[in-house]
């Protein structure tokens, strides 16, 4: 069971968590951050629902959280706090520390570029991160989580897009959401330390899904086909087409798939 005074009694972790709004049901705890956040919420304040309804996942799709089943978290990250090379490097954090959490709770995880986090080839959780500007300065953003946990999580049309799964499915018992969410703000306080120092990238590509495999792109200017060869300082994915030619892909609304595992 998830509710406020549980969450409360393992916070904050660093400097997640300070302050916390605990919703029973929410639209999107994204939305709701970026509220609190355009009315000043500081640094590291936490947003955590039980329920979703309308979930916001990446390139305009949605996120289901049924009640009681999965994590539905986002939290407020000011750019004063925080030395950000790229925005980009926020999804890698997200993705980062959310598949090292998943290794401290028993269960292997890969990160499908550009911040899906997989287990056993299955989706298990995703990154969305929201920012607010004012002309070209950044003043806020929101990272938003999304994990399976519980059987419940994984509805019929998640696995439209990709295979899902969650991790009941994966360790064979029940999870315990509250400490899921305390190994993630775990794991992401210890790596933001490492924002803007090129480690998180090199830590994300030791994660890649697919490394060596022939992988589709779609969704770009123009599908590509290619071996994945590893992601450049950027963050940007080198895929080696069947010319020799190595491409540089920088994240959009892509769509990574494997196109043979057999
Ligand atoms: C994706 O894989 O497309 C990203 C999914 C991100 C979902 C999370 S759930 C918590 C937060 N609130 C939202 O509305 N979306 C993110």
């Amino acid at each position: 069971m998830l509710n406020e005074q549980r969450l409360q009694s393992i916070l904050p972790v660093g400097a997640f968590g300070e302050v916390l709004h605990f919703f029973k049901r929410i639209g999107s705890t994204n939305a709701e951050a970026l509220k609190l956040a355009r009315d000043q919420a500081v640094h590291g304040t936490l947003v955590v629902a039980d329920e979703q309804t309308e979930g916001r996942g990446r390139s305009g799709r949605s996120w289901s959280t049924p009640p009681g089943s999965g994590v539905a978290m986002s939290l407020i990250l000011r750019p004063e706090e925080f030395s950000v090379r790229q925005i980009g490097e926020l999804t890698v954090l997200g993705a980062l520390a959310t598949a090292e959490a998943f290794e401290r709770l028993g269960v292997e995880a890969q990160i499908k570029w550009p911040n899906d986090v997989l287990v056993a080839h299955g989706k298990a959780a995703g990154v969305l991160v929201e920012s607010g500007w004012m002309e070209d300065q950044l003043l806020y953003s929101v990272m938003g989580i999304g994990i399976n946990v519980l059987h419940a999580s994984v509805e019929k049309a998640d696995e439209f897009e990709f295979p899902a799964t969650c991790l009941e499915a994966e360790l064979g018992r029940r999870v315990d959401r509250l400490e899921v969410i305390q190994k993630v703000l775990e794991a992401l306080s210890e790596r933001s330390a490492q924002l803007g120092t090129g480690d998180l990238i090199t830590a994300w590509e030791d994660k890649l899904a697919y490394k060596g495999e022939i992988v589709t792109v779609q969704g770009g200017p123009m599908d590509s086909t290619g071996k994945l060869v590893g992601i450049t300082e950027q963050g940007q994915l080198r895929l080696q087409l069947f010319t020799g030619e190595v491409l540089q892909i920088g994240v959009g609304g892509q769509q990574l798939r494997p196109v043979d595992r057999s």
